[in-house]
């Protein structure tokens, strides 16, 4: 408990699946700010009014396209103008179209690297300067198994984008490190979210198989790897993938 006493963060993605998932757990740790990003207005303010009851955390809600450099700009302004500062950012926002090779098309390809890695680009690049400021930041970028073995199901752009996330993480880390900003990446394997769902039961069931653990994880597994991403005990931990997929890349 109290993990996050006193921090204020910024949640992309955060109406549901594991952006939901953090969201929760952040607002239980004590966050003192919490900025709750999506382009899904309805359940964004679902969340807040059941965090609002549950938690004393502040919550700025936030319609944002996250790949729209003004609204993300807007959003960040926002919340530091609510809470005074940015202390972390979970760039988690992300979508995974079941996209065959033959029906990929460059606006296509394009709208996956523009949602997945540019809008971590551009959060990013929004909150440096109110961490630098204060030499203190967290950036924690959801990156994906995707990333290491390619896309399997999803659109040929999914394990492209996600693999760009983690090299962005790492740049991050180099660059920032000095300003006490902190850069990492994780690697999720087959969650329990609407959009793994979306993959069907075939899929999904040869994802279980490929796990050591042979189940999907939840959103409040990946969550608590965030935490500690974001959290105190990983203080001495920048430029890192933690991979958190129940052993499916042993297989
Ligand atoms: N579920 C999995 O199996 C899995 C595995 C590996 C990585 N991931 C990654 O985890 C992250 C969260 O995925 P999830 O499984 O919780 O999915 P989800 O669909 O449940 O949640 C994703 C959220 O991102 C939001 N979003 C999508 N595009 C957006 C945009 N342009 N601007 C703002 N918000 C936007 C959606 O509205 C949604 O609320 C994604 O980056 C995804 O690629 C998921």
């Amino acid at each position: 408990m109290d993990e996050l006493k006193g921090r204020v963060a910024i949640v992309t993605g955060a109406a549901s699946g594991i952006g939901r998932g953090v969201a929760e757990l952040f607002a239980r740790e004590g966050a003192f700010g919490l900025t709750l990003a999506d382009n899904q207005a309805p359940p964004l303010q679902d969340l807040a009014s059941e965090l609002r009851k549950r938690c004393g955390c502040d919550l700025l809600v936030s319609e944002t396209d996250v790949s729209e450099p003004d609204q993300v700009n807007r959003m960040v302004q926002a919340t530091a103008e609510r809470f005074g500062r940015i202390d972390i950012l979970i760039n988690n926002a992300g979508i995974c179209p079941m996209v065959p090779w033959d029906r990929t098309t460059l606006e296509s390809w394009n709208r996956m690297l523009s949602v997945n890695l540019t809008s971590a680009f551009l959060c990013s690049k929004a909150v440096l300067p109110h961490m630098r400021k204060r030499k203190f930041g967290r950036l924690v970028h959801i990156s994906s198994v995707g990333a290491f073995v390619g896309s399997v199901t999803g659109h040929v752009g999914y394990g492209v984008s996600k693999a760009g996330v983690i090299a962005l993480s790492k740049y991050l880390a180099k660059q920032f490190a000095c300003d006490g900003i902190l850069s990492n990446a994780i690697a999720p394997g087959s969650i329990d979210t609407p959009l793994a769902e979306a993959f069907g039961e075939e899929n999904l069931q040869r994802y279980v198989e490929a796990s050591l653990v042979k189940r999907q994880g939840t959103p409040r597994e990946i969550a608590e790897a965030v935490l500690f991403l974001a959290g105190p005990r990983s203080s001495y931990v920048t430029g890192s993938t933690m991979h958190v997929n129940g052993g499916s890349l042993l297989i």
